[in-house]
């Protein structure tokens, strides 16, 4: 996924450019780059290769004039992560930015070949300057020439362009991702999400699947894809900049794990009056579902297979749970009283997307279970629930994560509650556990100096196992991914019950292994697992309650004491235990915790 920025402003561009991209820089950092129209009409572009940093550097030394201009910070999908193949993209008088992928470029290129025009890149995005240039000389206007090249255009999309000797003028588009327009005093911006225009503005318009807009700085006139003129509606969209600081903190991801026991609270406040859980029935009623099907990618996908074990213990209600990518193109079949779950805290995941698009009018009811309320599954979704974890920058997600298990969980009661498979003073007990939840996070962010320890002593390993039973072994997958996309350590994720079928080879003394074990009613098995691989010269370290400390702690490796909670919380709290072992193993590498290689925040692009 890229960002893209722009502005038709007041004052000079490139510095409005760079700190709006910078609050984009999540979504992808192999390259940056802006263009500008200056007073005398003329277009101009810097980029640089690698974070926004070296295009800050570059702009120190080589300045940009003009109070028009684009922006990009690019996440590579066709061509090299270098300065040739940065955005903006240029082709004589247009530059174009560009996030998504353009699915027919060769055919366009090819075309556009027989005409005489001869790429410079590797890139899917020039194509799209270049047929723009294309319809200029033939002498079409900008807004024709923009207009004629969208319609070309195979794939998805959001595109900001200009034009040489248009100082007044940015065409921008989006089909498949998004792109959001901020209205200022005299000012106009686009960005791919609000969080870059926090600074500068809060009335935002989104532009909804195919609209295209012709923006100057009075204004912005908008046009569905039959060129019909539409209102969007513009919202007041108070996203306090300060939220994607970070608050002194040496890594985003340090200061979103610690904010958990914050945003949960919040969460909680949010969804429960007193033991009503305030979901809308009227549009999930869980008496008349007979399955749930859940799908999402990554670690939202393990969010899924932890909510499996609270509805189907809970609740009594059949759950499968699937990856979006697969899902997508094996088209299962869906039976009439099936609900279809989306978990995404961006809301813009191209796979969860198109996964919800396929269960449009198979499902009974679309539900959704997201961070952005205004991304595409929201509002493609019947039912969007926010998991209200706040502004997650951090590449490797934690606080969403834990929020959204928070919602699962809370949904999961709702449906025993109404189904009747919990009477309401279970449901009373459960919640009232529930809300004392945060208190036992912060208690364990007390661990950290332990964690730490046993965090630069798994740094030096080359690969690591995770256990877990139960509702722990979705956990164990959880910890994986934390540990092998920040400190790139290999990582593998088993259940307990597996080990001895085949993955007890690769244990030896360099191979630290990771047992997710509360001192539940698995805990005993758990034990014999672990014993299994301490006798074979495996290291485990050990996260439990003092109960399985007790009982299981000696000769271990590491040992990592969690607070005792009700079992069917454990998923929620030992995620964090996980979540630090990899940001302390990462920080112990030198990797880029916030921004890790070859990742972005939110993949839009298949
Ligand atoms: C999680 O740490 C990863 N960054 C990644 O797996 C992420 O969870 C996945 O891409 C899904 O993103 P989404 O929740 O925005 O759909």
């Amino acid at each position: 996924m890229c960002g893209i920025v722009g502005v038709l402003g007041t004052h000079e561009a490139a510095p409005i450019l760079v700190e709006a991209l910078k609050r984009l820089e999540y979504r992808g950092y192999d390259s940056a780059g802006i263009a500008t129209v200056n007073g005398a009409g003329k277009l101009d572009r810097r980029r640089a290769v690698g974070k926004l940093v070296n295009l800050s550097d570059r702009l120190v030394h080589d300045p940009l004039a003009g109070k028009a201009g684009i922006g990009h910070t690019r996440w590579a999908t066709h061509g090299a992560p270098n300065e040739k193949n940065a955005h903006p993209h240029r082709s004589g008088p247009v530059a174009v930015v560009h996030n998504g992928i353009i699915e027919n470029f060769r055919e366009l290129r090819n075309e556009l070949a027989a005409e005489g025009h001869a790429p410079e890149t590797d890139t899917d995005t020039e194509t799209v300057a270049m047929l723009a240039r294309h319809h200029l000389d033939s002498g079409m206007t900008p807004v024709q020439a923009a207009r004629a090249t969208l319609a070309r255009l195979e794939g998805a999309f959001a595109l900001a362009f200009l034009f040489e000797g248009e100082e007044d003028l940015m065409i921008v588009a989006r089909k498949g991702s998004p792109l959001a327009i901020g209205h200022g005093d005299a000012e106009m911006y686009v960005g791919s999400d609000a969080i870059a225009l926090a600074p500068f503005t809060d009335r935002i318009t989104y532009l909804e699947e195919g609209d295209w807009a012709v923006i100057t700085r009075a204004g912005a006139e908008i046009f569905d894809e039959a060129d019909a003129p539409v209102s969007r509606e513009m919202r007041r969209i108070r996203m306090d900049a300060a939220r994607v600081d970070k608050a002194g903190y040496k890594h985003f991801m340090a200061k979103e794990i610690a904010e958990q026991p914050t945003v949960l609270a919040d969460a909680l406040t949010a969804y429960l009056a007193g033991d009503d859980i305030n979901i809308p029935t009227e549009s999930l009623d869980f008496t008349k579902i007979d399955r749930l099907t859940m799908v999402a990618c990554g670690t939202a996908y393990y969010a899924c297979l932890t909510a499996k074990y609270w509805f189907e213990k809970l609740a009594r209600l059949p759950v499968e749970v699937d990856i979006a990518s697969e899902f997508r193109y094996r088209e299962p079949p869906i039976l009439p009283g099936t609900v279809s779950l989306f978990v995404s805290q961006s809301g813009e995941t191209a796979d969860t997307l198109a996964a919800l698009r396929y269960c449009r009018g198979k499902a009974d009811r679309i539900v959704s279970v997201v961070n952005v309320e205004t991304s595409s599954i929201a509002r493609e979704s019947d039912l969007a629930l926010p998991i209200h974890a706040g502004v997650e920058i951090g590449v490797a997600s934690t606080k969403a994560f834990t929020c959204q298990l928070n919602v699962l969980l809370l949904l999961a009661i709702k449906a025993a509650k109404v189904r009747g498979t919990m009477s309401a003073d279970e449901v009373a007990s459960l919640l009232d556990q529930l809300r004392g939840l945060p208190g036992h996070f912060n208690a364990a962010l007390d661990r950290d100096q332990t964690i730490e320890k046993a965090a630069i002593r798994i740094s030096e390993a080359r690969d690591v196992l995770f256990l877990g039973r139960g509702m722990m072994y979705p956990l164990a997958y959880e910890g994986a991914l934390k540990l092998k996309e920040i400190s790139y350590i290999h990582a593998e994720a088993y259940a307990s019950g597996e080990l001895k079928h085949g993955p007890i080879a690769l244990i030896d003394k360099t191979v630290p292994v990771i047992v997710m074990a509360p001192h539940d009613a698995l805990f005993d098995k758990t034990v014999s697992n672990m014993q299994e691989v301490m006798a074979r010269g495996g290291k485990v370290c050990l996260i439990t309650d003092p109960a399985g400390a007790a009982e299981a702690g000696e000769d271990v490796w590491q040992m990592i004491t969690m607070p005792a909670v009700d079992d069917r919380l454990a998923p929620l709290l030992y995620a964090l235990p996980a979540q630090m072992l990899a940001y302390h193993a990462a920080v112990a590498k030198g990797t880029d915790v916030d921004q890790p290689r070859n990742l972005a925040k939110s993949v839009t692009v298949e």
